[in-house]
């Protein structure tokens, strides 16, 4: 059975075991048993998709259990496992990735900012769909928020990044509010934003089989080859994929990749 209880979206409880939801035209939803293999089957109109999911952010309390569906104590298992991962691909040389400048992509109130990036590079840009996130992390980052540069207020499907800015570009638990499409569109404006030796980096939540929608937050969750189809579809390549271990069981598996 596949549950969704309000307040638990990026890592939403759920067994293997499960039947799926397929929106139909009227806007309704019937079960089957098979997974499907897109996201465009299982959403319905895409502005009612995006809408709703920032109208279900907007009330969701800017905390870190906010951001993380009420399971605020893995936060730091998550931010570990990111520093030994990103640690991998920094310092200078060929094939390695500066530590200039980084975006923090549906960055929320700054959890990643906070304790990932603004202490690993020199300056951090944020950007989200929900300005209360932005205003939060603005006000707690403290003396190191001075390293913030900009803190733009946009869905990540019309955002375009600066050509050539951004030593990283970090993208976790929000890629699926977006579109296979607009995922795609996006991942190739991120490459454009890059700068020589850059690395984009996904860290989310991967489906056992096929697309699983989340009703309460307006999201899909992929499974692993689709996402990796989309990647190339963007014209990028994965130098390394990584399941993140220690965490509950009964969420979702997640995993981070990184791409240039
Ligand atoms: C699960 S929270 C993750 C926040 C942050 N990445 C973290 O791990 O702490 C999802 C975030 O994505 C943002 N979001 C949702 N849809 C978005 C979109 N289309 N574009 C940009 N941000 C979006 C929400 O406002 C929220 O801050």
């Amino acid at each position: 059975m596949w549950t969704s209880p309000p307040g638990i979206c990026p890592v939403v409880q759920i067994t293997k075991e499960f039947c799926y939801f397929r929106v139909l035209k009227n806007q309704s939803y019937e079960l089957c048993r098979d997974a499907p293999d897109t996201m465009d089957e299982v959403i319905g109109q895409e502005s009612a998709f995006y809408a709703k999911a920032e109208g279900y952010w907007k009330q969701v309390p800017p905390t870190v259990d906010g951001m993380l569906g009420g399971y605020g104590s893995i936060s730091s298992i998550d931010i570990n496992g990111s520093k030994k991962f990103l640690q991998k691909f920094l310092g200078e040389g060929p094939g390695k990735t500066n530590a200039g400048v980084a975006l923090d992509c549906g960055a929320g109130i700054g959890r990643i900012t906070k304790r990932l990036l603004l202490p690993l590079f020199r300056t951090v840009d944020l950007v989200d769909v929900t300005q209360e996130f932005l205003d939060k992390a603005k006000a707690s980052l403290g003396e190191e928020g001075k390293k913030v540069d900009n803190y733009f207020c946009c869905g990540l499907q019309d955002f375009q990044p600066q050509a050539g800015r951004y030593d990283v570009i970090w993208i976790q638990w929000v890629i699926g509010h977006l579109t296979d499409e607009h995922l795609v569109e996006f991942l190739r404006r991120c490459q454009g934003g890059l700068r020589p030796g850059g690395l984009i980096v996904i860290k989310d939540n991967v489906a056992y089989d096929g697309v699983v929608p989340d009703e309460v937050d307006s999201s899909v969750c992929r499974d692993l080859p689709l996402l990796r189809r989309l990647i190339k579809q963007a014209g990028l390549g994965i130098v390394c994929e990584e399941q993140q271990l220690n965490f509950p069981e009964e969420i979702y598996q997640v995993w981070t990749l990184a791409l240039r």
